[in-house]
């Protein structure tokens, strides 16, 4: 039984006792600005830009205020629970944190700091391939929680086979390989700042312990890092990559494969047929395809063909405990959450992370309640109406 939310208020509300307001960031926009007020325009670009004209991220947050949630009442929601179960295993809560690369830009704890903020509270962590650390020095700081490696397939198979190994040996518990950055989006922030953080050697962590990745290189990284990163910016991701790669890497695992970035409906029933357990119906934030769907439109079509029962996590302008429900109605087991959690880890750190942590576990058990269900798993369709803005 969950009781987050009670206890968030009491805590912030009690306050007031003291004669005090509550100074930390609440809303992700807070957060934003706190991030922004922290970051130079390079990272801070980096994290908050996406492709072209930026029409599918303004899409993704368009689509959620197309739906309206119709809240039940009356139907005793005292006791309450949050839990979801993907592949067998329970997640104390519908989201994870999304898979975000090179947070060495963002915080100098990197994903250290993110990895030890939701393992505190069980919470389900995506590490990225391009991470500032190592899989195994998180999967270290994590402990038992329960955290998932993402995979971008790169040019070379001997150095995606060893990565995948390297992540069942250190305990991540499903593959999420991301399908739709076969390449870089045109993203103009960034070419403006011409800020590529990888050639500064940072976000290639994975690759400099990978020993099939150094076995590559004539001189050792330390010899002559300039090689090392030249070598990471040919191999880390492959405009070749097909779905019968994407066969051979099921083959290789016998972790929980869920294939990211997944929008079109055949491509879902594509990747089942290549022997995908899971989906993620994803845009990258908007960072990938300009004037794309958003991924909260793609979510119910993609629920609709391959039925009930597979298991299909949805991300992409998720900023608020209603939106986790709107998804969840709109046919998500779970989602990812992305930007939020790494403006709170630019503003503050872990305890940033673990600050917005408490606060979207709490917003979204009152939320969850006040709309009438005391299980977020009877959370359905019925929960949703369409809301015609255009
Ligand atoms: C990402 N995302 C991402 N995805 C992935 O599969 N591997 C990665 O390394 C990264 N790196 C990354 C860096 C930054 C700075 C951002 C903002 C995003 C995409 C991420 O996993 C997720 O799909 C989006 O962030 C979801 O959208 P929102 O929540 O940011 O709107």
């Amino acid at each position: 039984m969950t009781t987050h939310g009670l206890d968030a208020q009491m805590k912030i509300y009690s306050n007031m006792l003291l004669g005090q307001g509550y100074d930390v960031p609440l809303s992700a926009e807070e957060w934003r600005d706190k991030a922004r007020a922290n970051l130079a325009d390079g990272p801070w670009w980096y994290v908050e830009g996406s492709a072209g004209a930026e029409a599918t991220m303004d899409e993704n947050r368009q689509a959620f205020s197309r739906y309206k949630l119709c809240p039940r009442m009356l139907r005793n929601v005292a006791d309450r629970d949050l839990r979801v179960t993907l592949f067998g295993k329970n997640y104390p809560m519908p989201f994870l944190l999304a898979p975000v690369g090179v947070q060495s830009i963002i915080h100098p704890d990197g994903e250290r700091a993110s990895a030890r903020a939701a393992a505190k509270s069980g919470i389900g962590y995506v590490l990225s391939t391009v991470s500032s650390v190592p899989m195994e020095e998180i999967a270290a700081v994590m402990g038992d929680a329960p955290r998932w490696f993402q995979l971008y397939p790169g040019k070379d198979p001997e150095i995606v086979s060893s990565m995948v190994q390297r992540a069942e040996t250190a305990g991540y518990g499903a593959l999420v390989v991301t399908v739709d950055t076969t390449m870089l989006g045109w993203r103009m922030h960034d070419l403006k700042n011409a800020y590529l953080p990888f050639m500064l050697g940072e976000g290639i962590a994975n690759f400099l312990t990978d020993g099939a990745f150094t076995s590559r290189l004539a001189a050792s990284p330390a010899e002559n890092q300039m090689a090392a990163i030249q070598e990471f910016l040919n191999v880390y991701v492959n405009p070749a990559f097909t779905w019968e790669d994407l066969e051979n890497v099921r083959k290789q695992t016998k972790l929980p494969l869920l294939v990211k970035g997944i929008t079109h409906p055949e491509d879902a029933k594509m990747a089942l047929r290549m022997g995908a357990d899971g989906l993620v119906v994803s845009n990258h934030g908007g960072r990938q395809v300009d004037g794309a769907i958003a991924a909260l439109d793609a979510l119910q079509k993609i629920r609709e063909v391959v039925g009930p029962n597979v298991t299909v996590l949805m991300d992409s302008g998720i900023r608020t405990a209603a939106d986790i429900l709107k998804a969840k109605a709109l046919g998500a087991d779970a989602v990812l959450i992305g930007r939020p959690y790494v403006y709170a880890l630019a503003a503050a750190g872990q305890e940033g992370v673990e600050q917005w942590l408490f606060h979207m576990m709490a917003e979204l058990d009152l939320q969850m309640a006040l709309a009438g269900y005391a299980s977020i798993r009877e959370v359905d369709s019925t929960a949703v109406t369409a809301y015609p803005l255009r």
